[in-house]
């Protein structure tokens, strides 16, 4: 691969993470590892020579401007902390129009003082995840260098996101996407299929799909849009920067996001390093990242004492878990299918981010993760099965007095709730059988927070009868009377 150095008067570029390679290379430059070394990349800002704002409270003056898709974008219209791409390049479909809402109901299920939950809604997004703050900024940057296939590997959010970006957008844009047999949830894998995108199902699961697109990219010379590509970490990093608008611009005492490929919270510690560096917060918040027990890579590693190192963190350590991984034939298994992953493309990222913003790592199980999103579905915002991972996590961090009663806490809603409405129907209907197959076989044992339909024969008298006898009680309540 021939290498493109930036130039002096380049006020962005990329560069390697790993300290003793550090190489750099143009923004021109397409690669999605390191060509040196093989290590991840940053997307990294002269930001001595860079117009920033003194204040983030500047950024509101982009809301009055509504009319121009740059800043009508809740990407975009932070651009100048994501200053890669010139405006005229841009690809956006106008993503992040998301909201913060405080949510008491869920924050006492959380164990939190009224006011202290908050859940910052990504399923507010065109293709109903946050991925779409991702999928704006690697699109843009695909046209800057000309691209025209772009693939992913995808437990389903991405290759919807990436399908999106594709039919919406008149750039000649093909998407060919990667995604594991009988392992996405069927909300994401109609997206993929009604918005016209090439859907190539591998016998394997996300880390196999994830392998096979790496080569495939490599070798055709495809556009890959995984999180191992920078620029859509640069995308990402607005969620944080919205979560502070919702704020007043006051960070939270933490975030809590689940963590799959961790894409997200890398972009989030990026963020935060960014932030601070350029004097726009004083204090950084802690990030709590929530693994599902059935996919706990991350969770063991960092249980097991790997840290960033100063951007060496121990690879025997993640090696031999990979190898023991291997050799016992585990695969990744979760109803949070979305974060259904044991090789996380952006582990390394995400301990430097876990270093700079004091962070943890829990890993939650299926029954916790369910239990969470039907509180977090009656409390309002409904969510997939992998957002409400965030929630199960500030609770189990709550009882172990890691989160305090007082603290302020953002939990990161990933995904809408009507992607995958196979685990919502079997928590909360009365199918028993559909249950032991799609929760009871993963260990979750009861649906105790289920909304059950009630049956009634066609009938006014009985109709009546039942309402009068439910309409009094809470729903959940109800349903087990
Ligand atoms: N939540 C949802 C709803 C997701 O779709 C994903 C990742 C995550 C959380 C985890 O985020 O990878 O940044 O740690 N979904 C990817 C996909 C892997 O292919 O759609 P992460």
């Amino acid at each position: 691969m021939s290498v493109i150095t930036p130039t002096s008067t380049d006020l962005a570029y990329q560069q390697c993470i790993n300290p003793s390679c550090r190489a750099t290379f143009a923004v021109s430059q397409t690669c999605f590892a390191c060509p040196k070394c093989g290590d991840l990349l940053d997307v990294v800002y002269d930001w001595d020579r860079l117009p920033v704002p003194s204040r983030l409270s500047e950024f509101e003056s982009k809301w009055s401007d509504r009319l121009n898709p740059l800043n009508f974008s809740g990407v975009w219209r932070f651009r100048d902390l994501l200053p890669f791409a010139p405006p005229d390049a841009v690809v956006t479909v106008g993503e992040g129009q998301t909201l913060l809402q405080t949510a008491d109901k869920v924050g006492q299920y959380v164990g939190l003082a009224p006011g202290g939950l908050k859940l910052q809604y990504e399923g507010m997004n065109p293709s109903g995840s946050f991925k779409d703050n991702g999928m704006t900024a690697a699109f843009t940057h695909a046209r800057m260098v000309g691209a025209r296939r772009v693939a992913c590997a995808s437990t389903g959010n991405t290759s919807a996101a990436l399908a999106v970006y594709c039919s919406a957008t008149d750039f000649g844009f093909k998407a060919i996407i990667f995604i594991g047999s009988g392992k996405i949830a069927y909300g994401k894998l109609a997206q993929a299929l009604d918005h016209g995108a090439l859907t190539i199902q591998i016998v394997g699961d996300f880390d196999d799909a994830m392998q096979r697109v790496r080569q495939v990219a490599d070798r055709l010379n495809i556009y890959l849009m995984n999180s191992v590509n920078p620029f859509r970490l640069e995308g990402q990093k607005t969620i944080m920067f919205r979560v502070l608008e919702g704020l007043a611009w006051e960070p939270p005492d933490w975030i809590v996001v689940p963590g799959g490929n961790l894409g997200n919270s890398s972009a989030f510690g990026k963020a935060f390093i960014e932030l601070k560096h350029l004097g726009l917060i004083d204090r950084v918040p802690r990030l709590a990242v929530i693994n599902a027990a059935g996919a706990s890579t991350l969770e063991h590693l960092v249980g097991h004492g790997l840290t960033w190192n100063s951007g060496l963190p121990d690879a025997e350590l993640t090696e031999s878990y990979y190898q023991k991984l291997d050799a016992e034939h585990l695969k990744a298994s979760t109803i949070a299918s979305a974060i259904e992953i044991n090789r996380p493309v952006n582990l390394k990222k995400c301990l430097r981010a876990l270093d700079f913003c004091n962070g943890v790592v829990r890993q939650v199980s299926d029954q916790e993760i369910m239990d969470a999103k039907a509180r977090v579905g009656s409390g309002g915002l409904g969510c997939e099965p992998a957002s409400a991972a965030s929630v199960a996590g500030a609770k189990r961090l709550r009882e172990e007095g890691i989160i305090a009663p007082s603290d302020r806490v953002v939990c990161i809603l990933t995904g809408h709730q009507l992607k995958d409405p196979t685990a919502t129907v079997a928590y909360h209907g009365t199918d028993q059988e559909n249950f032991e197959k799609i929760l009871g076989s993963r260990g979750v044992r009861r649906a105790g927070f289920a909304n059950r339909p009630v049956v009634v024969p066609n009938d006014l008298d009985d109709i009546i009868r039942t309402i009068a006898l439910y309409s009094d009680a809470p729903t959940a309540d109800a349903a087990k009377m």
